[in-house]
Formats: C-alpha cells, structure tokens, sequence
C-alpha cells in the first residue's frame, strides 16, 4: 500500500478562509485583529518560525508586531514587555517564542500572559479549561492535527491513538484534546515517552500515530501496523554537506518507509507546519473577538 499525502498546505488555506470570512466581520465593527510576538534571543529556527507567523498575518490583514530582544534579556525585562503588551488594545494575541534562553523561566513568562491574549494557550488558566473540556483557545499544533484529521474524513473516535512526545507544546495537550469527548476527538490515548519500556510495541496496535519527540526518523515502517495513519510534527536539521545550506530538514518519521505501510501521512515540510500557522491565526481573530464582546 502507499500511503495517502495528508496535504498540510491545502487544509490549511480552507481554514484561513474561513479566519478571512472573521477578520470581514470584525472589519465591520471597525476591529483589525493584532499579534505581538516576542522573540528573545537568537536561535535560527526560532527567526524563521515567527518571520513566518508574521508574514501569515499581513498577507490575511492581521497586524503583527515582531518584538526582538536580546539572549541577555533579564527576566524584569521580559515581564515589562509583557506588561505593555497586555495593555495594549491593538494587540490581541501575545505569543512568546519558545524555547526562551535558560535563564529565563517558560511558565513565569507565560504567567505574565492575560489569558485571554494567550493564543498559544499555554498559559495555565487556557491549559485548565482545556482538560476541563471547555477551552478558551487549543495550543495551535495540537488544535491543527486535530483539524488535519477531521479534513481528512479520519475520525479518531475509538481508535487508538499513540503520541511519540510529552512536551507542554505538542504531546501533553494533543493528548488532553484527544481524549475529550467531542466530536472528532473521543479516541483512547497512549502517550510514549523516554520512560516507556517498548515504544514499538506501543506504536505497531495504533491506528494512529502522532510522532512528536524531536529524534529524526525515530519511526520506521516496523514500528507501525499496516493501513496505519502517521502524523509527523518533527522539523530536524541534519547535517548534510551536500545541502546549500549545510544541513536538510527532515521529519521524525521515516517517510518513504512508512508511506508503503501507511494509509495516510504527513509529510515534512508541508503537512502540519502550515496547520500550526492558520491555527495561531485563527485563535489571534478569536482573542480579537473576545476582547470586543
Ligand atoms: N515553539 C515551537 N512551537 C511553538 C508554538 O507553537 N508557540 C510558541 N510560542 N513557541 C513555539
């Protein structure tokens, strides 16, 4: 069997028509959505990351603001900065690019965050109701893999799903999101990790499998049972000379094995990279319109 492409880029351009019908209605009422981004520090993929957020939002009409600082940046700092952007009626998301330098603690700086501009939902409040089953905003890869599948006519109700990861980004909420019973959800959730014994014994029952750890091509196609639906968040660099830059990117699934054995898959670069974007400015019209209500 070769897999089918779970094309990332397309699913994501249905859902930011969608986001365009919201910005109209918002532009009615005199409202411009905005996103203030904060990046500290300089970590080359982070650039490219958030350089792509912003150039989503102003090809959509929403206004965003790349705010830099640099790696020495103090912790008073950074709440400061937050501070401001909290106040600021023109910003209605806040998104703090992870990871922050070491000396700079992920949850204090998110603390700072008025949840309600808080369109990655990391901040604790969001995470709660989110395992509580009523979500103010979904984290943006795990709520974009959710609409990947629901795209796709895959519904994980029932089945069995395995995420490779529990990271507060990715695994943890996928899995939160997974479980609850809502329609497109409702799956029964494994969530492996470094602590897990057989990972492959995990992967080969899953109908599902949603690699998240960061280790390129961890998956290989005798880890997944036939017909399986593989999902890859990871983006790796890794050394190649032959490459112009240096290095090539590739995902934590071995793709061409895994396809013949798969039913669906995503591929890398193109399948959930894009999703995380129209997410984030989904969830950017939504804070905008909850701070106009
Ligand atoms: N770093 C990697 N993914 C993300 C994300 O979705 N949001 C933020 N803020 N940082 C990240």
């Amino acid at each position: 069997m070769q897999g089918k492409l779970i094309d990332g880029k397309a699913i994501a351009e249905r859902v930011k028509k969608e986001v365009e019908c919201d910005i109209e209605a918002l532009a009615s009422r005199g409202i411009k959505p905005g996103l203030a981004a904060v990046l500290i520090g300089d970590d080359p993929a982070s650039h490219i990351y958030v350089n792509g957020k912003a150039k989503a939002c102003s090809q959509m009409g929403i206004v965003s603001e790349v705010i830099k600082r640099p790696a020495e940046t103090t912790a008073e700092e950074l709440h400061r900065l937050i501070g401001e952007l909290n106040e600021r009626k023109d910003m209605h998301g806040i998104l703090i690019q992870s990871p922050l330098p070491k000396h700079l603690d992920e949850l204090e700086a998110v603390l700072n965050v008025n949840p309600l501009k808080d369109v990655d939902g990391f901040h604790p409040v969001n995470v709660g109701y989110m395992l509580l089953g009523s979500p103010i905003f979904l984290p943006c890869t795990p709520y974009g893999i959710v609409r990947l599948l629901d795209e796709t006519d895959i519904d994980p109700k029932g089945k069995k799903v395995v995420i490779l990861g529990r990271g507060n980004i990715v695994g943890k909420p996928l899995a939160a999101i997974l479980m609850q019973k809502w329609d497109g959800c409702n799956a029964t959730v494994t969530v492996c990790h470094t602590g897990t014994v057989d990972i492959a014994a995990e992967t080969s029952r899953a109908d599902i499998v949603v690699a998240a750890m960061g280790k390129p091509k961890f998956l290989t196609a005798d880890m997944i049972k036939e017909g399986a639906v593989v999902i890859d968040v990871g983006v790796n660099r890794v050394p190649d000379a032959g490459a112009p830059k240096g290095y090539t990117i590739c995902g934590d699934v071995d793709f061409e094995a895994c396809r013949q054995k798969a039913s669906w898959i995503t591929p890398v670069p193109g399948g959930v990279g894009p999703m995380t974007i129209a997410m984030l400015l989904h969830n950017t019209v939504r804070a905008a319109m909850l701070q106009s209500d």
